[in-house]
């Protein structure tokens, strides 16, 4: 078959990213433009600011991944971009320009759903067959997968409040560690103590495999509050705490799910988003695949948080089955990733 290019653009949160990506499973190039600086001061994505600043350095972040892979608009297949789900501004901003990209070159367009993005990327790092157990774990998504195919999931389990990485990022406001926080909480973990401070275990134990945050995220404010500001070493051990905490449930729910999707025939468990590039973490859930036989894969960290070019590999692995989207196609704030119509797709002519 021959070999597929596909610029991806994803806009949905505060990265502004392109990336082209072949069918071979080469990343030839990849440019983030990421907002944080605009955001930090507020303790969070301010969704009007994303909104502008995506429309300000769209054109130069796929301008420049076109230059930096030495590729011409003609020589590429198709453009996929996330329609959603997504802070819907940023999100309409990358959707208006892939299809006014595909417009003007005449290429097909392909609408992504930005967790099948996540859920896809392992299988652009790794050889990696179908049905996996996925635990996407980001700032707004924290839910069990079964994914059985491209645009065929099975939603186990998620977050009944709180996704996993917006409660790292609310505690670390707390603790004036700006945002996003799940990276420096991270860093000042690794010489804490992780028993100092005892914090609950929201659903620990439950028989489903369903996640909820909001009550660890209040008791970690409680001790915020009658501590007094955490400094040093207190620092060290409540943010190691909180860590461990998040790890024995992360690992706790990943055991249920695990014994739930077996029969489904799941032999590997991929993570996906932001939190799993906290190395910590990823290490406790390696022991849980050991200890149930099975493979583990986490892609890199440039490849966990939001990015360009895992956009494009969900776009070319719908593309390469014969599937891309209407330029009629709405983006969608809010697009689970079991609402996925492969008949929603245009049959390639
Ligand atoms: O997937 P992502 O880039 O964006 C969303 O789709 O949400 O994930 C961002 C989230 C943020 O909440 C951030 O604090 C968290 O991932 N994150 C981490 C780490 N790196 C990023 N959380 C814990 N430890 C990390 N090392
Ligand atoms: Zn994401």
């Amino acid at each position: 078959m021959k070999k597929m290019i596909i610029l991806g653009i994803e806009s949905s949160c505060d990265d502004t990213s392109a990336a082209l990506v072949t069918s071979d499973k080469e990343i030839l190039a990849t440019q983030t433009y990421t907002q944080l600086k605009e955001h930090s001061c507020f303790g969070g994505v301010v969704p009007e600011i994303a909104a502008r600043s995506h429309l300000e350095q769209i054109e130069q972040v796929v301008d420049a991944t076109m230059e930096s892979a030495n590729i011409s608009f003609d020589q590429i297949d198709a453009i996929a971009a996330t329609a959603g789900p997504g802070l819907i501004g940023g999100v309409i901003v990358g959707t208006m320009y892939a299809k006014g990209l595909a417009l003007a070159l005449g290429k097909p367009y392909i609408a992504v759903n930005h967790l099948e993005g996540h859920a896809l990327t392992a299988r652009l790092t790794n050889e990696i067959a179908f049905p996996y157990l996925l635990l996407l774990v980001s700032g707004g998504h924290c839910q069990f997968v079964i994914v059985k195919g491209v645009g065929q999931h099975q939603l186990l389990g998620q977050t009944m409040d709180d996704a996993v990485g917006e409660a790292f990022d609310k505690t670390g406001k707390m603790l004036g560690l700006g945002y996003p926080a799940g990276p420096k909480i991270e860093a000042l973990a690794k010489t804490g103590n992780p028993l100092r401070f005892t914090l609950p275990k929201p659903l620990y134990k439950k028989p489903n495999c369903d996640f909820s945050f909001s009550g660890l995220k209040t008791a970690a404010r409680q001790i915020i509050q009658n501590e007094g500001p955490l400094e040093g070493q207190d620092l060290h051990d409540f943010c190691a705490s909180f860590q461990h905490t998040i790890a024995d449930v992360l690992c706790d729910r990943t055991q249920r799910a695990i014994e739930i999707a077996r029969s489904s025939g799941i032999t590997s468990l991929v993570i996906g988003g932001g939190v799993g590039a906290n190395q910590a973490i990823g290490e406790r859930l390696r022991q849980v695949c050991d200890a149930n036989n099975l493979d583990l894969f986490v892609p890199p960290m440039s490849l966990c948080t939001d990015n360009g070019a895992m956009i494009a590999w969900a776009g070319l692995e719908h593309f390469r089955e014969g599937r891309h989207t209407g330029l009629d196609f709405k983006p969608r704030p809010r697009w689970p990733l079991e609402e996925i119509n492969n008949n929603d797709f245009m049959r390639m002519s």
